[in-house]
C-alpha cells in the first residue's frame, strides 16, 4: 500500500477565506480522494498561520485578544472546509501546543548545531506580508508583493545560516527534477538561488505576538520559519529522535500545494531548514497561479472578493468545485467570472451529464421497467477506457487537474452524441435488444464517470451512482472500478440492476438578460 502526504499552506488568520484559498484546498482535496480511490493511504494536512504583527493589529482592531481572534477567524476557514466537503485528515494551527514546543525545540537545536546564530538584522519590512526587502526588492520604494508602504526596522536578531545551502539546494534542484513544479516555474527559483543565498533573520524581537525563542525570551520565531515547519509538526516530529509513527510513515512530503507567491519559501527556505535538520526534503513544491476578478487582485478595499459561501449556495458545491478546475489549468493564472460558471454549468453539467443521465434512465425505466440488460457484446463507447484511465492516472501525477476534466467531458460529448445518432427513442417494440444494447453503453459510461469524477464533485458523483442502482458506497467500490479498467476488464453490474428515477442532476439556470 502506497503512503501519501499531501498539504496545503496553511492561512493566515487576518481575514476571512477567499476563493483563493479555497481553490488551493480544493485542489488538496480532489488529489487526497483520487489517491484513495485509487488504495493510496493518504494524509491530507491544512491549516492556519496565527502568530506575526498582522494578526496582533487584527486583533487589537476587534477588541480580542490575538488567541481569541485567530480562534474565532481558523474556526471560519474549518467551516468552510465542512461547507466544501474538504476531507483533510489533520487540521494544525500554529498556536497549537504540539507546534508550539516543537518549533521552540528544532530552534534550540539550529542554535546548537551552528545553523542558528545572533546578529543585528535592518531592512525594509512589510508589515503586511512579513517579510523584510533590500532596497533592491522594492519597487517605487514600495513593498514588492502587496504593494504597501514599508518601514525600515533594525533590530537584534538570530539568523539562519541559508547562505551554507546554496550549492546543496543547486545539486538538490539538479538531481530532483520533480521538485520544482510546474517546470515552468522552476527558473525562477534556480536563478535566485545562483544569484547568491543570505542569511535569513528568523527571530524578532519587535513583534509580541509569535512562539518565544527559550534560550532568548526577547526574541519570538519568524512567523515564516514557524509556519513552514507545521508540515512536520503536524506528523508528531520530534528533536529527540523518539518514535513518531506519522511521520516515519508520510515523510517526506509527496506535495506541498502553494500559491506562486510564496513559491520560494517552499522552494528554498524549506529545503533549506530541512537539510539543516537532516529531514528528509519533500517531493515536490507545486506552485499554483492566482484567481483574479475581472483582471484585479482580489481585495477587501476594492469590495472584489468572491465568498466561496455564496458561490456553493448559488450553484452549488459541487458546481463550484468543477468550475474551478475546469476553468483554469491548475498551475497558470484565471480571472473569474460568475457569468462563466453559469454558462459552464448551463452546458456541461446540466445539459450534458445531467441530460445523459436523466435521458438514459428516463428510457430505460419507460420501456425496460428500468432493469439494466444484461450484456451483450463489447461496449464500444469504452473500448479506450484504460487508456483514458492511464492519461487521468498521468494527469494526476502531473498535477494537470484540467486535463482530468478534459478527459471527462471528452467522454460526456461523446457518449451523448452516441445516444442522439442511435436515437433509442425511435425503436419500436421490436427493438428492444438493441435498444438495451444501446442502453447498457451509455449506463456503462455514467458509472465510469461517477468514478472519475468522485474526487471533483463527490456528492454528484455519489447521487449519479446511486440513480444506476448501485448499493455499495462509490467511495468503496470505486477502487473497484479503477482496478477492473484497469486490467481491460468491462463495467459491470449485478443482475436484475435497476435505475432510479430522479431529479435532474443539475436544475439548469436561467439567468435574467
Ligand atoms: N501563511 C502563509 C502560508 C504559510 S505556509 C507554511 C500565507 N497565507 S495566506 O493566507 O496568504 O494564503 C496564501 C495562499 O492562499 C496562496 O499561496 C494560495 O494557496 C491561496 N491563495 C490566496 N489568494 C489566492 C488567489 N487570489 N488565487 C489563488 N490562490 C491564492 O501565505
Amino acid at each position: 500500500m502506497k503512503n501519501f502526504f499531501i498539504t496545503t499552506p496553511i492561512y493566515y488568520v487576518n481575514d476571512l477565506p477567499h476563493i483563493g484559498h479555497a481553490y488551493t484546498t480544493i485542489a488538496a482535496d480532489i488529489i487526497s480522494r483520487w489517491k484513495r480511490l485509487s488504495g493510496e493511504t493518504v494524509f491530507f494536512l491544512t491549516g492556519t498561520d496565527e502568530h506575526g504583527s498582522k494578526i496582533m493589529e487584527a486583533a487589537e482592531k476587534t477588541g480580542e485578544s490575538p488567541l481569541e481572534y485567530a480562534s474565532r477567524i481558523s474556526g471560519e476557514f474549518k467551516r468552510l472546509w465542512t461547507v466544501l466537503n474538504i476531507s483533510n485528515d489533520d487540521y494544525i494551527r500554529t498556536t497549537d501546543k504540539r507546534h508550539e514546543t516543537v518549533v521552540q525545540d528544532i530552534f534550540e537545536k539550529l542554535k546548537k548545531s551552528g545553523d542558528i546564530y545572533k546578529g543585528v538584522y535592518e531592512d525594509w519590512y512589510c508589515l503586511n506580508d512579513e517579510t523584510y526587502y533590500s532596497d533592491a526588492d522594492l519597487v517605487n520604494g514600495n513593498c514588492p508583493a502587496c504593494g504597501r508602504a514599508v518601514q525600515k526596522l533594525k533590530e537584534d536578531s538570530y539568523f539562519f545560516k541559508l547562505s551554507r545551502y546554496e550549492k546543496p539546494l543547486l545539486e538538490f534542484y539538479e538531481n530532483n527534477p520533480g521538485f520544482l513544479f510546474p517546470k515552468n516555474r522552476a527558473s525562477e527559483i534556480i536563478n535566485f538561488v545562483k544569484s547568491g543565498l543570505q542569511d535569513l533573520s528568523v527571530s524578532r524581537t519587535r513583534v509580541k505576538w509569535g512562539i518565544p525563542v527559550p534560550s532568548d525570551p526577547a526574541h519570538t520565531v519568524y512567523v515564516w520559519f514557524d509556519a513552514l515547519l507545521n508540515y512536520i509538526t503536524a506528523l508528531g516530529y520530534k528533536t529527540d529522535g523518539k518514535s513518531a509513527p506519522l511521520f516515519e510513515t508520510f515523510w517526506p512530503c509527496d506535495v506541498h500545494l502553494v500559491g506562486k507567491e510564496i513559491f520560494r519559501f517552499h522552494a528554498v527556505i524549506w529545503p533549506a531548514m530541512l537539510m539543516a535538520l537532516k529531514i528528509q526534503t519533500p517531493k515536490r513544491i507545486f506552485a499554483h497561479g492566482w484567481w483574479t476578478v475581472d483582471g484585479t487582485k482580489m481585495s477587501k478595499s476594492l469590495g472584489n472578493v468572491v465568498d466561496p459561501h455564496k458561490m456553493a449556495a448559488a450553484y452549488g458545491v459541487d458546481a463550484f468545485r468543477y468550475f474551478l478546475f475546469r476553468e483554469v489549468p491548475f498551475g497558470a493564472d484565471g480571472d473569474f467570472s460568475e457569468k462563466s460558471l453559469q454558462t459552464r454549468f448551463n452546458a456541461e453539467l446540466a445539459n450534458n451529464l445531467g441530460n445523459l443521465l436523466q435521458r438514459t434512465t428516463t428510457i430505460l425505466l419507460k420501456q425496460l421497467e428500468g432493469i439494466i440488460p444484461p450484456k451483450k457484446g463489447p461496449t464500444n463507447l469504452l473500448e479506450k477506457a484504460p487508456v483514458i484511465l492511464e492519461r487521468v492516472n498521468s494527469d494526476y501525477s502531473e498535477l494537470s487537474l484540467g486535463g482530468v476534466l478534459d478527459e471527462v467531458y471528452g467522454l460526456m460529448i461523446k457518449t451523448n452524441k452516441y445516444i442522439d445518432d442511435e436515437a433509442p427513442w425511435k425503436l419500436g417494440p421490436d427493438g428492444k435488444e438493441k435498444l438495451g444494447a444501446i442502453l447498457y453503453e451509455c449506463l456503462s459510461v455514467l458509472k465510469f464517470l461517477a468514478v472519475l469524477l468522485q474526487p471533483f464533485m463527490p456528492e454528484k458523483s455519489a447521487e449519479l451512482w446511486r440513480r444506476l442502482g448501485e448499493t455499495d458506497s462509490i467511495t468503496q467500490a470505486g477502487g473497484g472500478i479503477l482496478e477492473a479498467i484497469k486490467k481491460g476488464n468491462p463495467i459491470s453490474f449485478k443482475t436484475g440492476q435497476t435505475v432510479l428515477k430522479g431529479d435532474p442532476l443539475f436544475m439548469r439556470i436561467v439567468t435574467k438578460k
